[in-house]
């Protein structure tokens, strides 16, 4: 602050360059000067020397005195240099090769921005494409896909919960929910989460609810909206909505597979499971399950894939 003022400098690297080049010129012209003075001393030194002083009297070429040839030697070189200053630099000096070099450099971009332009072109007819969009294998899509599915054990009905508990005990329905969530982001409502003893192992939990303080344990993440839910299991291949009623509904138009066990009774509840819109949803599995011992009521575990 206090210290000596940096000096700006006067003259750009621009400037500087025109300098050296035109003080390179003078040099250079100065050089031709003094050649021509030199060869015109040489050429009277060349000629008393012969004419006067005898030196190589009886020398001749094709009839003529050496001295001839020897002036007429040195004439050509005078022409040399006059041409290499004046025609040579003008042609073939920096300048004209910048110029090449600009020309160059201009036509390349041209061919750049041809090559960029025909590129954009064909990038966003291939992304437009409906064919490319909805016959690729999904494991040629480069973007990776998300798969979001909601897992769901619902009445004939759709009865899903009643007085915040589940209505019925399926042994076999809590196993495949167990398989299919193993390792992977569960994505519940707060009801829910306060439905279970503690959080279930080896699974993400991730708790959506309104109120910004409410606590989880450590490893369950509590986010504020749905879409932040999802965003936090960005990174799993296949999150899955595991309720409630609430959620299931804000979920029914995002999510891309529903694993359902539909359970062949209908019940009393207060808690139910969005109708399945067979015009959105196409049923691709279907498995039914008979009473037994351990299964107090029929069910079908179906999926379903949006169309
Ligand atoms: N049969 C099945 O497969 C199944 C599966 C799961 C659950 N269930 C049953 O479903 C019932 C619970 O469902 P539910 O509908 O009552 O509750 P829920 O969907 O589990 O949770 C509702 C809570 O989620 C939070 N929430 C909902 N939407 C939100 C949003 N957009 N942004 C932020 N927070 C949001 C709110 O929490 P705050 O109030 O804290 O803000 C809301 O009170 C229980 O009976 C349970 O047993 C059944």
């Amino acid at each position: 602050m206090f210290g000596k003022k940096k000096q700006k400098p006067l003259i750009d690297a621009n400037q500087l360059e025109l300098i050296e080049n035109a003080q390179k010129r003078i040099k250079q012209k100065k050089r031709l000067y003094v050649h021509f003075v030199v060869f015109l001393i040489g050429a009277l030194f060349l000629i008393v020397a012969n004419t006067i002083l005898g030196i190589g009297k009886d020398v001749t070429f094709f009839g003529k005195e050496w001295f001839v040839f020897a002036i007429l030697l040195w004439l050509f070189f005078l022409l040399y240099h006059v041409f290499n200053v004046y025609v040579t630099h003008k042609f073939m000096g920096k300048a004209w090769e910048k110029n090449q070099l600009d020309k160059l450099v201009a036509k390349q971009q041209e061919r750049i921005d041809k090559l960029k332009a025909g590129f954009v072109k064909e990038e966003t007819l291939i992304a437009q494409s409906e064919v490319y969009n909805k016959t690729l294998p999904k494991t040629q899509n480069p973007k990776p896909k998300i798969e979001l599915t909601i897992i769901v054990a619902a009445a004939e009905n759709d009865a899903i919960g009643k007085g915040n508990k589940l209505i019925w005990h399926l042994s076999d329905d809590l196993k495949r929910f167990k398989s299919l969530t193993n390792g992977h982001h569960i994505i519940m409502g707060r009801k829910t989460f306060e439905s279970f003893p503690k959080p279930l192992p080896n699974r993400t939990h991730v708790v959506i609810s309104r109120q910004k303080d409410y606590k989880v344990p450590s490893g369950v993440i509590l986010v504020n909206s749905l879409e932040d839910a999802i965003d936090a299991a960005k990174n799993d291949a296949q999150p899955f909505i595991i309720g409630g009623g609430e959620i299931y509904k804000q979920a029914m138009t995002l999510a891309d597979k529903i694993e359902l066990t539909r359970v062949h009774e209908s019940f009393e509840a207060d808690t139910f499971f969005p109708k399945i819109d067979t015009s959105v949803w196409k049923e691709t599995a279907n498995t039914f399950h008979s009473k037994d011992e351990n299964h107090e009521h029929e069910f079908s575990f179906l999926t379903y894939e949006r169309k």
